[in-house]
């Protein structure tokens, strides 16, 4: 079986780490998110994935260089952003069977396979996996009769509902795709899905009780981390904290059990680190207290600061003794007090 997977978006509201890395390759405790993707999609037996980003498409490039093993991954070029309808469209010459698409940026533990099997069952044409929420406002609500048919998909209502959202997982066929085009922004969430009901296609709704995040923002990615460190998603198993075998971290610093600190980073005497993660080569200097932070690659914090619920890009920079609530440090940016 095949799967798209949507890697394209530019994730702007986990700017300004997303400026230069693309959301799905944010680690994700051990490795860049995207792993963790296809190595559940290959624990379905799916033997290739289809991707395309036109957004920071030559960091992608490194990745499908370091990637061994199964699936296979075709890379499609989608020369400007072609939307989460357009970009499956735009791979449609390699989806001639039934297909599997995925958000890339959902955390879940998903039975893929007996999700296929439902979609059989039920003769689809499209099958939306279904999750439910307290707050349907930044998703999908997804209404479905008795028999799992889908009545209506409405993209991100402007009410705070309770329901049933889509959890951005999907089986379809060809023919769910046949008519949409490629050659401009088309959302599969406000065009492609509603068109299919209202025309009397076969769309069906199956609800999990699967883990499920949606990493979306630094809240829900923090949380993302916090769970998979506390083995609430099933096939990964991490102590807690965790600490890359090439960080170093002074033995007199305190990290809290919720914190990852990426390969070659650093952790001075004193410091104290809670509920954060910091990713490859970040430095916190001595004395410094980092809370509900992300501290980007090779960014770093000066002795003494103190941060609550900050982001730091790639390369930015705290002094020493700063205090704040909430920073986003551009790319190379220095954050003064
Ligand atoms: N290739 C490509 N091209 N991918 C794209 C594009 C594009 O132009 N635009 C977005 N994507 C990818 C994003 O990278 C992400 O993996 C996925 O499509 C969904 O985009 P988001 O921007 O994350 O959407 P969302 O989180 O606001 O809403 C979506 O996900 C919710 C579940 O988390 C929708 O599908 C909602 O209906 C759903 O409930
Ligand atoms: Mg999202």
């Amino acid at each position: 079986m095949r799967a798209v997977v949507l890697v394209g978006g530019e994730g702007t509201r986990l700017r300004p780490l997303t400026e230069t890395i693309p959301k799905p390759l944010i680690p994700l405790v051990d490795r860049p998110f995207l792993h963790h993707v296809l190595d559940h999609l290959a624990r379905h037996g799916v033997h290739e994935v289809l991707l395309s980003s036109s957004y920071l498409e030559s960091a992608f490039g490194a990745f499908l260089s370091d990637r061994r093993g199964d699936p296979a991954i075709t890379w499609i070029t989608e020369a400007s952003p072609l939307g989460t309808g357009g970009a499956i469209a735009n791979a449609a010459q390699h989806l001639e069977e039934t297909f599997l698409v995925l958000n890339g940026d959902i955390l879940t533990d998903l039975d893929l396979s007996g999700l296929v099997a439902q979609h059989r069952r039920n003769a689809a044409v499209a099958t939306i996996t279904l999750t439910p929420v307290a707050d349907a406002r930044p998703y999908g609500l997804v209404t479905v009769d008795e028999a799992g048919r889908v009545g209506e998909f409405r993209e991100k209502p402007p009410e705070p509902v309770p329901g049933e959202i889509n959890a951005g997982t999907y089986v379809l066929e060809p023919e769910a795709i046949r008519d949409v085009p490629s050659n401009r922004p088309v959302s599969i969430e406000r065009e492609v899905f509603p068109s299919l009901i209202s025309s009397g296609a076969p769309v069906f709704g199956v609800v999990s009780a699967a883990y499920w995040m949606d990493l979306g923002t630094p809240q829900k990615y923090l949380q993302a981390t916090f769970d998979a460190l506390e083995g609430r998603v099933g096939g990964l198993s991490y102590a807690a904290p965790h600490v890359d075998p090439t960080a170093r971290v002074s033995v007199r610093a305190h990290l809290g059990r919720w914190v990852v600190v990426g390969p070659e980073a650093r952790i001075g005497e004193g410091a104290v680190v809670e509920d954060s993660v910091i990713l490859r080569g970040g430095q916190v200097g001595p004395e410094a207290k980092i809370r509900q932070s992300i501290v980007g690659p090779a960014a770093s914090v000066g002795g003494g600061a103190s941060l609550d619920g900050a982001i730091l890009a790639e390369g930015a920079i705290v002094l020493a003794g700063v205090r704040s609530l909430g920073a986003r440090v551009g790319a190379g940016q220095t954050l003064e007090a």
